[in-house]
């Protein structure tokens, strides 16, 4: 199947990343969300990108103009109809995920692709509200997308072998390098990833080193680029939190509790690097 236009579900720090280095692959992209403002302001995030790789000579005007032309951005999901590779990149909340996942069911053509960049929810599940489990698959980008390699493709209960290898093509062709991943809560990266950023906010919360030590700690004793404290802001406090809970559902293994200092940050609004403050204030 050759896939020319990819649907990109969610316009927000994942799903902007994920239609820009779409459409520096070449294919069309449409991006949506659910208001107008979500939609500018996830074109405006691909715009600044694309802007400081013009400065920065990795890409001529002429090449940032065509990548941003290939990207057109809707509030309505009728318009994902045409699309032949969908990659779902809304909030992590399973009731919502599937009320999407049943629409475009129904909208998109039989043999278009649904794949979700979940953090960790479950694949199978998502599939459960179509009538095409075999074509839904999970395709996990990481943070910032434009910059970051990796790509999980996640094989859910039902999804076919012919879905999984398109998906692990489709990877390769926006320059990223796939793993294959069985689905399991949080798959392979996060489940080693998240719980390690949870242990610091312990580390942090019980008075053992302050943030800034932590942080320095990770980066010259275990070569991390940045400290997990700083990639908790980054990441988002809110989406960890859910991650966390995720694994602490599925597994009922304490060792997944979420630290309740990430819990009361996100409680009193402050999610990190997009809210300005988390572990850390930005100003
Ligand atoms: N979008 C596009 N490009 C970006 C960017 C963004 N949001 N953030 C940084 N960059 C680019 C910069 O433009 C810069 O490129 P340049 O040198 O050509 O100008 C380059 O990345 C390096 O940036 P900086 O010099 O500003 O800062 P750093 O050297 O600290 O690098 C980083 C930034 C690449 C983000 C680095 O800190 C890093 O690798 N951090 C770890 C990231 C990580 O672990 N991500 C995974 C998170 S987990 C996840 O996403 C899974 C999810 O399910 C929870």
């Amino acid at each position: 199947m050759e896939i020319k236009t990819i649907g990109v579900i969610g316009a927000g720090t994942m799903g902007s990343g994920i239609a820009q280095v779409a459409a520096e692959a070449g294919f069309n992209v449409i991006m949506r969300d659910l208001e107008e403002q979500f939609v500018q302001r996830g074109l405006t995030a691909v715009e600044k990108n694309l802007a400081r790789a013009v400065e920065k000579g990795r890409k001529s005007q002429s090449e940032a103009d065509a990548v941003r032309g290939r990207i057109s951005g809707t509030t309505r999901l009728e318009d994902l109809s045409e699309a032949d590779f969908i990659i779902e990149a809304i909030i992590e909340n399973m009731a919502l995920k599937k009320e999407l996942y049943e629409k475009l069911d129904a909208i998109c053509k039989e043999e278009t692709v649904l794949a979700s960049n979940t953090s960790g929810l479950s694949i199978t599940e998502m599939a459960s509200a179509t009538k095409r489990p075999q074509k839904v698959v999970g395709m996990h980008f990481f943070n910032p997308v434009p910059v970051m390699k990796l790509v999980e493709v996640i094989k859910g209960f039902d999804t076919a072998a012919e879905t999984f290898d398109l998906t692990m093509e489709l990877a390769r062709q926006m320059g990223k390098e796939p793993i294959a991943v069985n689905e399991a809560p949080l798959f392979a990266v996060n489940r080693i990833l998240v719980p390690m950023i949870n242990e610091a906010a312990f580390v942090l919360m019980e008075g053992v080193a302050t943030a800034e030590d932590i942080d320095r700690g990770m980066m010259l004793g275990a070569n991390h680029p940045i400290g997990p404290l700083a990639l908790g802001d980054l990441v988002g406090l809110d989406v960890l939190l859910a991650v966390m809970e995720t694994i602490y559902h599925e597994t009922g293994d304490s060792k997944y509790r979420p630290c309740p200092l990430i819990r009361k940050l996100v409680r009193a609004g402050h999610f990190g690097r997009k809210t300005g403050r988390g572990f850390y204030s930005y100003t």
